[in-house]
């Protein structure tokens, strides 16, 4: 990379008040973001749009929240693709709001008040059967928090649990990475409970979920345990925070939809 040009996602700790500031518009040329595809899908990864007609650079939506993630580098703010078309308005969610439209109700009303939710750490979670569309539901969620220009760092918890085993290699690795998940408007946690219960494990989840709770910053999270399985998976007083945090539990049961026919998937 060309010294010249600020680095701008590896600018160490900024205040959040640098962030809410509008980005400046480019003067000449714009200053690309470092490498690295877009969240949303749809700049080249430069942070900037540019349009044929007039030959023009805007900035795409990604932009705001990739800087503020200047805060979270390296961690995982990237919509899976499989996840990244989705909407309300769009099957599986449209298919999931005749079944479960309470759910859905539930999903569009912090959707809607997203950024109020995150300043006052407010989350969701979701809970039920294999393949019911908690994991879709949630990616709406962080996408609808990356549109707003928030930073999230979206793990399955299995994975995270391994970066965090990684992590405690280097002293200050663990640390780190806790300051970094602790950052972040919104941390998704995918699949609470897929993992091996063991005292590091509960020990780990304990430190993530009670940052932020101390920090009263948002979580996204999804579960397939059942209710009274809960504390005992993931720890009382992790649940405590959780339930603090998430509120009530969004239930979400059914058939596996994985495993219904559905017409072919479009190939490229
Ligand atoms: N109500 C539904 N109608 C049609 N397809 C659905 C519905 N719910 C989910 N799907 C599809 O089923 C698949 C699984 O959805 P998703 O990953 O959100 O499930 P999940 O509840 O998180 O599952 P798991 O518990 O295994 O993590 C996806 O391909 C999704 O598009
Ligand atoms: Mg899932
Ligand atoms: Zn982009």
């Amino acid at each position: 990379m060309s010294p010249e040009l600020p680095d701008i996602l590896s600018t160490p700790a900024q205040t959040p008040e640098t962030f809410s500031a509008p980005a400046p518009a480019p003067e000449v040329l714009p200053v690309p973001l470092r490498a690295g595809a877009c969240p949303l899908g749809i700049c080249d990864g430069s942070g900037f749009v540019i349009e044929e007609d007039s030959n023009t650079a805007s900035d795409c939506r990604c932009r705001a929240a990739r800087i503020a993630g200047a805060r979270t580098r390296s961690l995982e703010g990237r919509i899976p693709r499989r996840y990244r078309g989705v909407s309300f308005d769009r099957p599986p969610v449209s298919d999931i709001a005749r079944t479960a439209p309470a759910q859905i109700q539930s999903v569009r009303r912090y959707v809607q008040r997203i950024g109020a939710n995150l300043d006052a750490g407010k989350g969701l979670w979701l809970q039920g059967d294999v393949g019911t569309g908690k994991t879709t539901l949630a990616m709406l969620v962080s996408k609808a928090a990356l549109d707003a220009g928030r930073s999230v760092a979206i793990y399955s918890l299995p994975r995270l649990l391994n970066l965090l085993r990684e992590a405690i290699d280097s002293p200050e690795g663990k640390l780190d990475l806790l300051d970094r998940l602790t950052a972040v408007d919104l941390l998704h946690l995918d699949d609470l409970g897929a993992e091996a219960r063991t005292d590091w494990v509960l020990e780990q989840l304990y430190s993530i979920v009670n940052a932020r709770y101390e920090a009263e910053r948002a979580i996204v999270a999804t579960t397939n345990l059942m209710p009274d399985e809960l504390s005992e998976r993931l720890g009382a007083r992790t649940v405590s925070r959780l339930v603090e945090v998430c509120g009530d539990l969004i239930p979400l049961y059914g058939e596996d939809k994985r495993r219904e026919f559905r017409a072919p998937a479009q190939t490229a």
